[in-house]
């Protein structure tokens, strides 16, 4: 396969083939995300022949896919009938493809009807990563996300009715110490009022260091500490109602390790954020040089 790299994935697609059906982020703008800002990842689509050629030669190769996960960062944003067409051609190239999943922005599925999305499931689309990063409407703002709390909201419950499955991510330390508190407070009810499939948080990480993030907080962003991590997270479990939502915080980004379905297991992760934060000795943390991005 021809990557234009970098190429990234969610963790659970660790087992999936990659099929890069755009290049970079159709949106590209979000202050803290340096994934596709190589000049190499200027956003563009895969012209439909080549990408018909890549699915031929998957074919001959004679193994099975049963996962697949559209790259890059939005593939969503193609419309309907592109996506339509690329699933159509991986069920009939790719007979065994059982699950194919994307990263997907809130406005990704403006324009596409729950209609045409149930559409796209029952050619095998199966789940969709949103970064909804927070729920707080000004740190939205502040970061260009070019989301808002209602944009996330009627993407989830788009996906909801569309028989979707959705697994949203939320970052922590996103807004610095200014906008902890509500940042933790307007993500937990924007999950509650949603209710996703999945849920991870992932930890802020700065590989190429704080600048852009830095200038949309015009120059006052302040950075948490590992211990102002957990108690963010902490609130932000803490004011969750879920029914039956996968929580994990297993990124490489996190320090603490957390695995467990909400809210059943609220008082266990709650327990474990309170020995890290009151004992970090008695609890497995990653070390620095563990981490990544
Ligand atoms: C490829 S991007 C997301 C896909 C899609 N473009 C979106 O925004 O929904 C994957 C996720 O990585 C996370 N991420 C990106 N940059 C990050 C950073 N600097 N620190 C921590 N998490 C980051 C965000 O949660 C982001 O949604
Ligand atoms: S977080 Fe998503 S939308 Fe924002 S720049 Fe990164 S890939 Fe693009």
């Amino acid at each position: 396969m021809n990557y234009i790299e970098p190429v990234f994935r969610p963790p659970s697609e660790a087992k999936s083939l990659i099929l890069q059906v755009t290049n970079g982020c159709s949106w590209n703008r979000c202050s803290f995300c340096e994934m596709y800002t190589a000049p190499q990842k200027k956003f563009q689509a895969k012209p439909e022949k080549q990408l018909r050629e890549e699915l031929q030669f998957l074919q001959q190769s004679g193994y099975r896919f049963p996962r697949i996960f559209l790259a890059d960062g939005d593939a969503m944003t193609l419309s309907f009938r592109r996506l339509k067409t690329i699933l159509e051609a991986i069920q009939n190239y790719l007979p065994g493809t059982r699950r194919v999943s994307s990263y997907c922005l809130p406005r990704n599925l403006k324009n596409k009807s729950v209609e045409e999305l149930k559409e796209l499931q029952q050619l095998g689309l199966s789940i969709l990563y949103v970064g909804c990063e927070t729920g707080d409407e000004e740190l939205l703002h502040t970061i260009g996300k070019g989301e808002s709390y209602r944009s996330s909201l009627d993407a989830l419950q788009k996906i909801k009715q569309a028989h979707l499955k959705s697994s949203v991510m939320i970052v922590n330390g996103l807004g610095g110490r200014k906008f902890s508190q509500q940042h933790a407070i307007h993500s937990a009810k924007l999950m509650t009022e949603t209710q996703p499939d999945y849920l991870s948080t992932l930890v802020l990480s700065f590989p190429e260091g704080p600048k852009r993030h830095q200038d949309h907080f015009n120059g006052q962003f302040e950075q948490l500490t590992q211990l102002e991590l957990f108690e963010e997270l902490a609130l932000f479990i803490s004011h969750l109602e879920l029914s039956h939502t996968v929580f994990r915080s297993d990124h490489a980004s996190n320090y603490l390790i957390l695995k467990g379905t909400l809210n059943a297991d609220k008082e266990k992760l709650l327990d474990q954020l309170h020995t890290a934060i009151h004992t970090p000795t008695a609890i497995h943390l990653r070390k620095e040089w563990q981490r990544g991005l």
